[in-house]
């Protein structure tokens, strides 16, 4: 336990955290996404005018924390200086730990084209904290190739005090499905309730706090390029989510010493060393690769007011580039409640084939392609080129509805983490009783309605440009 523990939240008017992250005051963040931003919990910590002075005020050292190549254009660049108690390198040699249900090698099974779904996880009984948690469903690529991603549930019953984690595999962009988490970082304080996400730049130490008894979620573990905000396009320049509903942490720090562990992954494995002081001691810091936040529920959906509806590509947060143009390593996609007004559409989302990978999960409430079978903290794997899509009652009711009116889907947050790569499943994740072993029943039901000679479809032919009914008066299809 700590012998002697101090804190200090921001001198810039930011939180007066105590040691133990959870009795904070009211958190206070920095908006702005990729923002260069500068923050200090004692004035006059942040040297002026240079990153590196020879004395940095208070006694305390310099360090720059790099998320990209130094050369990297400066659209990509990401670092940032930190003024902190003692340098990153201060703690004792790291030696192997086990890994238990975590892994970063996805060729142990060879993945299959069936569609997979999966019920929750259940919280564990024994003591289990936000590292000894996390469970890999499945991945791909690899952290040695710094591409691909690892895609992990997360379940806690207790809060980090005496550990701490850093994955220098990876940035973990954090998605919470029940209970909220307090995530003290050497950068400041984040808080995140379900729908609401937390990202953690590669390598950056923190420790996990539960605000309520139980915590699940979903952890992409992004190997390749940092998550950035996609572009816009013909949108324009507002739209999805928006820069300034990002938040990051101000600056925070604990002076705390004791006898505590560090576990870093990397290179695919755990390792732990013994750290006599809390590595949560960044007194100051400036520059943009930063932890930040993001609530869900301020996603600015755009979606068709004519028929049908766009690619799912409109619900894009939060982007992975890869080396090829238009073409991304991950992308965090999401589908908020939402209005649909599309006359003489197939409502909920089609059926299809892509190219691309899906990984879904579910943070609340319903999905509007699957009527039952889908439940919030579960998930589903529809692998590139697996025919998937609504199941049958799902369509049923659809073909049925009346499409002059709109419909508020609400109480419904679902996401998806999204691959250029085939998304291969753990042995784990195949055998778990978790798995829906009859998944694929879910579209055994759907009848054959196909007539030659039978009466044309309902619905209305849609509307050619200036009003008048469309040429043939057939009904559009998808
Ligand atoms: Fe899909």
């Amino acid at each position: 336990m700590a012998g002697r523990t101090k804190s200090g939240g921001a001198a810039d008017g930011g939180a007066a955290a105590s040691g133990a992250a959870g009795a904070a005051a009211p958190l206070r963040y920095q908006p702005g996404f990729g923002n260069h931003f500068a923050s200090e919990a004692l004035a006059g910590a942040l040297p002026q005018g240079r990153n590196s002075p020879q004395r940095c005020p208070y006694g305390l050292y310099a360090e720059q924390y790099s998320g990209t190549a130094f050369t990297a254009p400066r659209h990509a660049n990401r670092r940032s200086w930190l003024y902190r108690i003692r340098p990153a390198a201060v703690h004792g040699s790291f030696a192997p730990l086990e890994s238990g249900r975590l892994a970063s090698r996805f060729d142990e099974v060879t993945p299959s084209p069936n569609q997979l779904r999966w019920d929750p996880l259940p919280v564990p009984r024994a003591a289990t904290d936000f590292v000894a948690g996390l469970t890999t469903v499945a991945g791909n690529g690899s952290p040695d190739q710094a591409s691909g991603c690892g895609i992990h549930w997360y379940v806690a019953n207790r809060s980090m005090r005496e550990r701490f984690f850093c994955d220098a595999d990876g940035e973990l962009l954090i998605v919470p499905q029940l209970g909220a988490l307090l995530v003290a970082t050497e950068l400041g304080v984040l808080e995140a309730a379900p729908q609401e996400i937390v990202v953690i730049p590669r390598g950056l130490r923190f420790r996990v706090e539960l605000k309520e008894r139980a915590a699940r979620g979903y952890v992409c573990e992004n190997f390749g390029a940092p998550f950035r905000l996609p572009d816009l396009g013909p949108i324009g320049s507002n739209g999805l989510a928006n820069p300034r509903d990002f938040e990051t942490p101000v600056a925070w720090y604990e002076d705390r010493d004791g006898d505590f562990e560090l576990i870093e992954k990397f290179a695919g494995q755990l390792w732990s060393a013994r750290i006599d002081h809390s590595p949560l001691d960044v007194v100051a810091w400036h520059g943009n690769n930063a932890p930040y936040k993001y609530d869900l529920r301020r996603f600015n959906t755009i979606g068709s007011v004519s028929y049908d509806h766009p690619d799912p590509s409109i619900f894009l947060v939060l982007q992975s580039v890869s080396d090829t143009p238009g073409v991304d390593a991950v992308d965090f996609v999401i589908f908020p409640p939402r209005w649909l007004v599309m006359e003489d559409t197939f409502r909920p989302p089609w059926f299809h084939r892509n190219v691309a990978s899906e990984f879904m999960g579910l943070i609340t409430g319903v999905y509007d392609a699957k009527a039952e079978g889908f439940l919030p903290g579960g998930a589903s794997l529809h692998n590139c080129m697996s025919g998937h899509g609504p199941d049958a009652a799902t369509f049923e009711k659809a073909s049925r509805a009346d499409t002059t009116r709109p419909v508020h889907i609400q109480d419904t947050m679902a996401f998806m983490f999204e691959t250029r790569a085939v998304i291969r499943p753990t042995r784990l994740a195949l055998e778990s009783p978790q798995l829906q072993r009859d998944y694929q029943r879910v579209w055994q039901d759907l009848p054959k309605n196909f007539s030659p000679a039978g009466p044309p479809p309902r619905g209305r032919a849609p509307r050619a440009p200036g009003g008048a009914r469309g040429a043939t008066g057939k009904r559009r299809t998808v």
